[in-house]
């Protein structure tokens, strides 16, 4: 296994990817990029009008959504800070405020 991902029902439609990781030893292979592929085309399949994804990282993870049509939709200030209890760094950097990216189907109306 090199990748795994997790996706929940938020209300009718509407799917947000609480995770989704590949270990460091097999970054940068195609993998994370199949990954989310296959998740964008089997939602997509089920009928779901949107994916809505969080990320407190504004490094290459942007990227990484937004090369498959994820848009930024909002800022969720102080995140990190009301819903956990330790302070959280990601390569040196402490994580605070949480965009909130979402990725709508052409033609589901919304
Ligand atoms: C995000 C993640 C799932 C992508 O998986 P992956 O298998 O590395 O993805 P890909 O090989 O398809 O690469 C996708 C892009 O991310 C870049 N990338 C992947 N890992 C990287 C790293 N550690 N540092 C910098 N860039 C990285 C790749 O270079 C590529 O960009 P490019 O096409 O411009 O070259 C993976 O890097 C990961 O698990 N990261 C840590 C967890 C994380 O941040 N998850 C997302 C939370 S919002």
């Amino acid at each position: 296994m090199v990748g795994v991902c997790v996706v929940q029902p938020l209300r009718a439609g509407v799917y947000e990817l609480m995770s989704i990781a590949v270990p460091p030893s097999h970054q940068k292979f195609g993998y994370g990029t199949a990954l989310l592929r296959w998740i964008i085309d089997f939602f997509r399949k089920s009928g779901a009008r949107q994916i809505e994804v969080g990320t407190g990282t504004f490094g290459y993870q942007l990227a990484f959504y937004q090369r498959h049509g994820f848009r930024v939709t909002g800022i969720d200030r102080d995140f990190f800070i009301r819903n956990y209890p330790e302070p959280i760094f990601e390569d040196g950097i402490q994580l605070f405020d949480m965009l909130r990216l979402t990725l709508r189907y052409p033609g589901s109306g919304t």
